[in-house]
């Protein structure tokens, strides 16, 4: 198999208690994985921790065959700009700038061009005019998804990415992160705890008892 774009051995993460110790987990071009568990048990947790946003207690994370804790500042920067595209559980939008402007302002940054038919396949097309304020909660989230798949992103980390969404809706946007891992030889890590979408992944990983283990 080719070189795991994630591979995170051994981790262990505290806050005021412990969230969980000995956590292995590994992400291949193509893949999608997905991570459910108890409200509080700690997937967002980890998947900052994937994501380079927290420092472990303890435990080795390696992005494109690189451990993360021997790169720089600029380097980790960089991997933020360029290659990994976080689809956060609360989006990030501004708010008085109109959807297209958002997603530009993505494209921009990561000098990339921006895929028009990325908009007509998550069906905001024709509210790229508008106000983020003026959409609604699920148009919001897909502008958000939007914006983070124009960077062309080899990871896509997505904390419940269908949150806001009906079940249609919800499909349509796995839909459109599959079609994107499998184009660009990316990979999916989804945070849920929405059984129904997690089955749309390759496979399924529970955080529970402080530890992540393979759902059979
Ligand atoms: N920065 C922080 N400082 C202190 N405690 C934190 C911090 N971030 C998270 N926690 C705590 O860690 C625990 C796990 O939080 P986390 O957000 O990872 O859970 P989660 O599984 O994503 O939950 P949900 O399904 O509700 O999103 C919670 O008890 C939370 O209060
Ligand atoms: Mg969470």
């Amino acid at each position: 198999m080719s070189t795991p774009l994630l591979e995170a051995s051994g981790i262990a993460h505290s806050f005021d208690t412990m969230l969980f110790e000995d956590v292995s987990f590994a992400l291949f071009p193509k893949q999608s994985k997905a991570i459910v568990g108890r409200s509080g048990s700690g997937k967002s947790t980890l998947m900052h921790i994937f994501s380079t946003f927290i420092r472990p207690d303890s435990g080795h994370v390696s992005l494109f065959g690189k451990d993360l804790y021997t790169q720089s500042e600029v380097a980790i920067e960089t991997l933020r700009r360029y290659e990994i595209g976080i689809i956060f559980q609360f989006h990030y939008l501004f708010k008085g700038m109109s959807a297209m402007e958002n997603v530009e302002i993505a494209t921009l940054l990561a000098n990339e061009s921006m895929d028009a038919s990325l908009l007509e396949k998550l069906q905001i097309a024709d509210v790229m005019d508008h106000k983020i304020g003026d959409l609604s909660g699920g148009q919001q989230q897909r502008v958000s998804i939007a914006r983070v798949l124009s960077k062309k992103p080899r990871i896509i980390f997505a904390d419940e990415p269908t949150g806001n969404l009906d079940n249609e809706t919800a499909n349509l946007v796995m839909d459109v992160l599959e079609h994107y891992i499998q184009t660009h030889d990316a990979a999916l890590l989804l945070v849920t705890h929405d059984e129904g979408m997690a089955h749309r992944c390759e496979s399924i990983y529970r955080l529970e008892a402080k530890r992540l283990k393979e759902a059979v």
